[in-house]
């Protein structure tokens, strides 16, 4: 009896010592002076403290231990911040560190063993591949090119919105914006549009929009070291007119005794652009209809800003996007509350290095809080209001979308793995709104106030609202520009 005593105590006390030590062993073995953060578990570290929007848990453990937080996602070590300076640290003064990715399940499995741009390792294969997308793509000279497709995608969208107005019956807005952001890439990309009449159909198009919103979805999941569900990809060729892009990359040469690109590096290539250009400008579109028409105030001064350099009698070019101000303020205000992405990709850390006096080991992920810094209480006033003015330009200067100087929102990232895409999505973004403001009034279903709008959102590597923005749309110039 006395023996079973013994023997259960000591047993007992074995596991409790197991916990204590585990619980204390990264401060006992490691003489790094890791930044601040919250306690955590043995095994799980900071993971169960994590809820179904971690960018805001991240937040507040800013708001708790400081501008710079050390976290473990499993045995994954883990910074965060939603602090400029920090900020500008990770990705001017230490870009070279910092600018490469983890090896995630993600990338190996949904990003052909990262053999992509927006997964990859620094390394000289990343280099290539974004090299490619820079010179092939995203060249001004190729964006011009495109630009009479672009304006066709953008009367399409017009006319969708006016037949869906018809039946005075509430629009999806999310169904419109996706379909508009989706033919814009495709057709440069693939040389073919999804969506609308004449286009490779709606069946292909619904599983080709599905499988987007499900890789983002994915990738949001595996990056907090998720299960990794089964997942399928289509893998659409199609041709008619001038190159694009995939008739581009089937022809290049190879260079420095390689050989062209394989099929396999191709695909990672299409499926990167597709996946980076389209839900992105999609959320923040419908994220900034949502906001607006939650605000009728700020859609009157939009429209009263359309009417003075667009005016009724003909439709809004790209070359009236740098005069509208306005606009480009409430697209700023936007990315502040509701930036496409609440995390940039995450970072990784090539070598150790120091931030603020606290050692950052090699391998650590960074997890920069877009979301957090758009509503950080230190750098902006009035954080849950919307408030395009606060971007106004004093001096009549033209608004710029992308960071400033004073990084205070980051909706295209800095340093050597900011978004190369960011004048093509600020073109979608921009674009996309000001047709639809321009071309019609906007209210919320039958029987909502606007202010009953909700904002709710969903995280996801994307952050869209959690529920489809659904409004009335009223046609408001003459109806010759609806055909
Ligand atoms: C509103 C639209 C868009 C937004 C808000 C956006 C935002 C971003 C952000 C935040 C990143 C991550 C940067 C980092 O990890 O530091 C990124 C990366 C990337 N974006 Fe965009 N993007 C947009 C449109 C586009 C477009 C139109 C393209 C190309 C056609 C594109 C291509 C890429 C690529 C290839 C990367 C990976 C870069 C790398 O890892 O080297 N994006 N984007």
């Amino acid at each position: 009896m006395e023996f079973r005593i013994i023997a259960i105590v000591l047993l007992c006390s074995y596991f409790a010592a197991k916990v204590i030590y585990q619980w204390l062993k990264p401060n006992l073995h490691t003489p790094h002076k890791l930044p601040p953060g919250p306690p955590r578990w043995p095994l799980f570290g900071n993971l169960l403290q994590l809820g179904s929007l971690p960018h805001r848990d991240f937040a507040s453990f800013c708001e708790k231990y400081g501008p710079l937080v050390y976290l473990k996602l499993g045995n994954v070590g883990a910074i965060t911040t939603n602090d400029p300076e920090i900020i500008r640290e990770i990705l001017v003064r230490q870009d070279e560190v910092f600018a490469s990715r983890p090896q995630t399940l993600a990338a190996t499995h949904l990003a052909y063993n990262s053999g992509d741009v927006a997964l990859a390792p620094m390394g000289p294969k990343w280099k290539r591949m974004r090299r490619i997308c820079m010179e092939h793509l995203l060249t001004t000279k190729r964006l011009e090119l495109f630009v009479n497709h672009r304006a066709e995608e953008a009367q399409h969208l017009i006319q969708d919105v006016w037949a869906r107005s018809q039946g005075n019956k509430p629009i999806n807005l999310r169904d419109v914006l996706g379909s508009f952001s989706m033919n814009n890439v495709t057709r440069m990309l693939l040389g073919k549009q999804y969506f609308g009449a004449g286009t490779a159909g709606p069946q292909e198009a619904l599983e080709f929009m599905h499988i987007t919103h499900q890789l983002f979805w994915l990738l949001g999941l595996i990056y907090l070291g998720d299960y990794l569900p089964i997942w399928r990809w289509v893998d659409p060729y199609g041709y008619e007119g001038e190159m694009d892009f995939v008739d581009v990359l089937l022809t290049l040469p190879g260079e420095d005794g390689k050989e062209p690109l394989e099929d396999v590096e191709i695909k990672a290539l299409i499926q990167d652009m597709i996946a980076a250009a389209t839900d992105t400008s999609a959320v923040t579109n419908e994220w900034a209809m949502a906001e607006v028409i939650k605000h009728p105030r700020v859609l009157h001064k939009i429209q009263q800003e359309l009417d003075t350099v667009v005016g009724p009698n003909r439709m809004v070019l790209e070359s009236d996007l740098p005069q509208l101000n306005y606009l480009r303020c409430v697209v700023r205000e936007t990315f502040r509350m509701h930036p496409a992405g609440p995390f940039l990709i995450p970072h990784e850390s090539l070598r150790p290095t120091t931030i603020n006096g606290y050692d950052i080991p090699e391998g650590t992920r960074v997890f920069i809080n877009t979301h957090g810094l758009g509503r950080n209480p230190m750098v902006w006033d009035n954080i849950e209001e919307f408030y395009p003015e606060r971007h106004w330009s004093l001096d009549g200067s033209r608004v710029e979308i992308s960071h400033g100087s004073d990084f205070k929102i980051l909706p295209f990232s800095a340093g050597k793995r900011r978004c190369p895409g960011a004048p093509l999505g600020v073109v979608f973004v921009l674009m996309g709104l000001a047709r639809l403001f321009h071309a019609f009034d906007w209210l919320p279903p039958d029987g909502m106030k606007p202010e009953e709008i909700d904002t709710e959102e969903v995280y996801g590597m994307t952050m869209p609202k959690a529920q489809p923005l659904m409004a009335l749309a009223k046609p408001r110039l003459a109806p010759q520009f609806y055909l």
